[in-house]
């Protein structure tokens, strides 16, 4: 073979990858999709477990023609086909794979899931399949023909299969890789459980020829009454009219798109603010064509001044918990309405008026109960520790990872801060990383605010400086400490001072210690609930004569897997800061911040 001739091949070879890669994005998100005419696709899914990817790659580890998503059975005896998906285990979705079989408790790699399905048309004129999640890497397949790829755990995706989708006989392939990456966002090293799989619903989504793909609508920055925001059609071919209803406020606004289906939307309106006292939603419809789109939005303002964090222009302080997306009682990742109705429950009953939740966008049933609640929301991206500041790709894939999240979530009042980072390290890349995600989070949503959960250090062994370099890129300055678990004793916090140079509020968004649920002893027995309790007794302490602090978030509300924590019969590979375990037992430190929280909301500090 000429040595033009290969160079030729290996030319086509880059550019069907390039093309294919192009071509296989996922579609622009699409909104609210409670609000859409959907049909479920959860329930038991056929799987194949592959370590070896050998569904997806030949002994030469080249791309196979041919392989798992082909979905191939023998056509006669005589033909070989070593997979078998309708005779293989089947698993529930939604739901990560670890906490459904002991098997795969450890597992990380690839897991193959077939749905097959049929499906009549309502008239509707286009189809989109629906991701909430999956973790980590998911390709997608309809009935053979490859849709596409989607990267990151905890946003979701979706993929128009209007051409592909018949009446009978669909099967829809998905391979979920959970390997970790170093250049992945999160990366190698984090302190919660890699949870696989297809870990929330899955749905076919129905919409007219030309539909309201998105909308925005939040109340401009600094007024009480004025609406403003945008209406984006998919399919639209000319400009055309939009019309946004508020019907229990009297609003009936019409706005015309220009020829691409967009337009900006600004009117005002008599709204009731959105609080914690009074989380009112409102109804709101927003119709083009054929197509009508109903969400339950909030309306509240969110600012600082100063060091204080403004709620609809009063200051407000954020009596927090950070909570992980696990189901507390079954265990494995949260999904459900029920499972966020018993987490954001519990905050409730702590006395909190605020979450964190962390690390990653929780599923979209988090944020509208909080909505419900009335919790006001800390959302953050996956940007974890130490991941590759300097790689374009890992930059990349976090922008759209906070683009993605900020995209479904931004109709909810419940959310007042973006995080774009927790525990980073200094230094000029990482700055360089994390003001470019802060960049883009302001153009998509210019009504929030910026924060990202830092390290402070010491000037001196008696004062703490929270004083890192990107605070001044953020609205309000987060600070994860440990004062008496990792950092000393618990007495140590009545030893120390804060300083804290810009003048921004302060959120102290970790602090806390481990305990056993019902291991009693002395206060200094780590371990204990005793010195839990204690720790956080001297942290409030502490706290309180911190004067630029504006809110709190511990870690943390309920127990979580950690492969970190190998610790017998203590942690057993759970994280044990929490503050009710596992069978919903409350802890003595549960009972001190409730107290305090308690004080706080008659207004005493
Ligand atoms: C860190 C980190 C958490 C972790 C916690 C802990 O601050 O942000 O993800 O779980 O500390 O050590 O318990």
């Amino acid at each position: 073979m000429t040595q033009t001739r290969v160079l030729g091949q290996l030319l086509a070879g880059v550019l069907a990858l390039a093309g294919a890669a192009q071509a296989q994005q996922p579609a622009p998100l699409i909104t609210n999709v409670q609000g859409r005419h959907t049909t479920s696709l959860n329930g038991r899914w056929q799987i194949i477990i592959d370590p070896y990817e050998n569904g997806y790659y030949d002994y030469r580890h080249e791309p196979l023609a041919s392989g798992y998503f082909a979905n191939a059975r023998p056509a006669s005896p005589g033909d070989l086909v070593e997979y078998d998906f309708d005779t293989s285990e089947q698993l529930n979705v939604p739901g990560d794979w670890n906490s459904q079989d002991e098997r795969l408790l450890f597992y990380e790699g690839t897991i193959w899931y077939k749905k097959s399905f049929d499906y009549s048309r309502q008239g509707s004129a286009r189809v989109f399949v629906y991701f909430g999640a999956a973790n980590y890497e998911a390709d997608v397949y309809l009935n053979g023909q490859k849709l596409g790829r989607h990267e990151g755990g905890f946003t979701p995706f979706n993929f128009e299969v209007t051409g592909l989708v018949r009446e009978k006989d669909n099967f829809l392939i998905v391979k979920v890789d959970n390997k970790r990456r170093r250049d992945g966002v999160p990366t190698l090293n984090t302190d919660w459980w890699n949870y696989g799989g297809l870990t929330r619903d899955v749905a076919l989504v129905d919409v007219p020829a030309m539909f309201v793909q998105d909308c925005f609508l939040q109340l401009k920055k600094g007024t009480a009454g004025e609406v403003a925001g945008w209406v984006r059609l998919n399919g639209a071919s000319s400009r055309q009219q939009v019309v946004i209803e508020i019907p229990e406020a009297g609003i009936r606004q019409t706005v015309t798109t220009n020829e691409e289906g967009f337009a900006p939307v600004d009117f005002t309106a008599r709204l009731q603010p959105w609080s914690p006292e009074s989380p009112k939603l409102y109804q709101v419809t927003v119709s083009a064509g054929a197509d009508s789109l109903t969400d339950r939005i909030g309306f509240r303002t969110i600012q600082t001044r100063g060091t204080d964090i403004l709620l609809n222009g009063r200051p407000v302080f954020l009596r927090g918990i950070s909570i992980h997306e696990e189901a507390p009682l079954r265990g494995g990742r949260a999904f459900s309405e029920d499972d966020a109705r018993l987490l954001l429950g519990w905050a409730k009953e702590l006395g909190c008026n605020f979450v964190r939740l962390a690390h990653y966008p929780h599923n979209e049933h988090m944020t509208r109960i909080a909505d419900e609640m009335g919790l006001m929301v800390w959302s953050e991206i996956p940007v974890y520790w130490t991941i590759l500041w300097d790689d374009p790709q890992t930059f990349e894939n976090a922008r759209r990872q906070l683009e993605e999240n900020i995209t479904r979530d931004k109709n909810r009042a419940s959310i007042i801060l973006w995080s774009v980072a927790n525990e980073t390290p200094r230094g000029d890349a990482r700055l360089k990383f994390l003001k470019g995600l802060i960049d883009h989070a302001r153009q998509l949503d210019p009504t929030r605010l910026l924060t990202a959960a830092n390290e402070r250090r010491y000037a001196d062994p008696r004062t703490q400086v929270v004083d890192d370099p990107l605070g001044d890129d953020l609205d309000v300055l987060g600070c994860n400490e440990y004062v008496g678990w990792y950092d000393g004793p618990p007495d140590k916090a009545d030893r120390l001072s804060w300083k804290v140079p810009l003048d921004k509020p302060l959120v102290m968004s970790e602090l806390g210690a481990g305990a056993l649920f019902g291991n009693h002893g002395d206060r200094g027995a780590r371990w204990t609930e005793e010195y839990q309790a204690d720790v956080y007794e001297h942290q409030i302490t502490m706290l309180r004569n911190i004067p630029s602090l504006r809110g709190m978030s511990p870690w943390i509300l309920a127990d979580f897997r950690s492969p970190r924590r190998p610790l017998p019969r203590i942690q057993d590979f759970y994280n044990r800061k929490r503050l009710i375990s596992n069978r919903g037992e409350r802890k003595q430190a549960f009972y001190v911040l409730q107290r305090f929280y308690q004080n706080l909301e008659r207004g005493r500090r």
